[in-house]
């Protein structure tokens, strides 16, 4: 096999070293390019770039395969738990139950917040997209924990990393118990992670609530299909932002800001209002007409994907998630779930979709899923955001980590003016 590759430029050869991963593509190292040749490379939207190497998480896209630390999504969905899932991402490997046993704790311990950053929210109007709220305060807890904000302390990073993990449920219930209204539920650390964030999310102080395994392990699998996904785009907004050596979360805050449009994070949202929109299954072939006319710029939204080009796998768990939750719930015909099957299967018979490749992603189904548990439209991308965090943290944690590291600083193509003098205000 070779281990380098060879480019003709301007009448010169440039010799590339070819760098292979574990598993998949091999990447042309072209970093000296530049100071070779003087020309740069062009690839927007970072279709053929890798930008770092990473030992997190791998997609084969063909194959719609996706895994965590080598792990397939499909075993540690069925088998793990979202805690042991961060643990994973940070460390490299599931822990033992001595490890796991010692990290819950860390974790719990960091649940509750700071009583002024409470006092925050109320700074915000009631009708709020919670996204918006989201990125205010996960900035915000850099002004709160200033012993963890020191990206060069090993200790602090720690620190900073088990505070997010802890804190993003209670900052996304609160955000969530402000735009309805009630007031705000302290966590109990005697629940798991997913249990205690539904207690915060759905009781009351005036009665009871009793957490549905079911649902809580349900909602659990969900936040570990969505704990990381390689280099997307806000993750390379969380690296892009911590290669200036920013705080931890001014980078995650950075991070929810882009998950928030609707080609990112923001389509599990659009792709509910799109199945609500449809309404019915007749209605389908008006719609997938409109996806398919390059005049409009209507798109299915939970379809297709950069980097799958077959089913994404965790749509394939978010659509027996969904059942199972609508089983649990006793809903026996939710129209929307009639729609949306009807629609996928439209759509993946149709020579648009086949020829374009493109399948169901994770966000089809994870609005029906998260609607039957109870959540608002525009909570849906917060619950995105909080599962994400850990890959993004973890993500940061192994670009800070990495000697190599150097500050993000892609290069362009310019096309504006050529040099020229400036005009006196009078002569132009
Ligand atoms: N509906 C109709 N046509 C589509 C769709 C769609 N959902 N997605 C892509 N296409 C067409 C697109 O018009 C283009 O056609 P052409 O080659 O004739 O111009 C072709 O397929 C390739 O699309 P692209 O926009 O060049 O592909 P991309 O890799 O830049 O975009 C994407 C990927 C996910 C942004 C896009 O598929 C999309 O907008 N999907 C809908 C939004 C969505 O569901 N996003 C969630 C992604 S998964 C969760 C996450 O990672 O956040």
């Amino acid at each position: 096999m070779n281990d380098a590759a060879k480019l003709i430029y301007d009448g010169k050869e440039y010799v590339f070293p070819i760098k292979r991963g574990s598993v998949g593509p091999s990447v042309l190292d072209i970093s000296r390019f530049f100071q070779e040749s003087g020309a740069f490379t062009y690839d927007p939207g970072f279709t053929s770039t890798a930008s770092c190497e990473s030992s997190l998480t791998f997609i084969d896209g063909d194959k719609g395969v996706l895994l965590y630390r080598g792990y397939p999504i499909e075993q540690l969905a069925e088998h793990g738990d979202f805690l042991e899932t961060c643990f994973l991402l940070l460390y490299g490997d599931l822990p033992t139950l001595k490890q796991k046993n010692e990290f819950v704790p860390l974790i719990t311990r960091h649940t509750m917040l700071h009583e002024q950053l409470i006092r925050f929210y109320q700074g915000f109007r009631r009708d709020a997209h919670p996204m918006s709220i989201m990125v205010a305060v996960v900035g915000a807890l850099s002004a709160f924990y200033h012993d963890s904000i020191d990206i060069n302390d090993p200790k602090q990073r720690v620190l900073a990393t088990l505070r997010l993990i802890a804190k993003m449920p209670t900052i996304a219930a609160t955000a969530y118990k402000y735009s309805v209204g009630h007031p705000y539920v302290y966590p109990r650390n005697d629940l798991d992670y997913t249990s205690n964030f539904l207690h915060m999310c759905f009781s009351v102080p005036c009665e009871p609530y009793d957490i549905n395994p079911v649902l809580s392990r349900a909602l659990d699998r969900i936040f570990i299909l969505h704990a990381d996904h390689e280099q997307n785009a806000s993750t390379s907004t969380v690296r892009l932002a911590g290669s200036s050596g920013a705080n931890p979360f001014a980078c995650i805050a950075a991070g929810i800001a882009c998950l928030w449009g609707p080609a990112h994070g923001g389509a599990n949202e659009a792709a509910l209002r799109m199945l609500q929109q449809i309404g019915t299954p007749d209605r389908i072939p008006e719609f997938i007409k409109r996806a398919k006319d390059p005049n409009d710029n209507f798109r299915l939204m939970g379809f297709g994907h950069r980097v799958y080009k077959n089913y994404d796998p965790r749509a394939r768990i978010m659509q027996q998630t969904a059942h199972e939750v609508l089983n649990e719930l006793g809903v026996r015909d939710d129209p929307l779930m009639a729609v949306a099957m009807e629609l996928e299967h439209i759509a993946l018979n149709d020579e648009y979709f086949i020829q374009k490749r493109l399948y169901p992603n994770v966000d089809f189904y994870s609005g029906i899923t998260l609607r039957a548990l109870g959540f608002p439209l525009s909570m849906f991308t917060v619950l995105f955001a909080l599962a994400r965090s850990i890959g993004w943290i973890a993500q940061w944690k192994e670009m800070i980590e990495d000697p190599r590291q150097k500050i993000g600083r892609p290069r362009q193509l310019y096309t504006g003016a050529a040099p020229r003098d400036y005009i006196p205000l009078e002569q132009r």
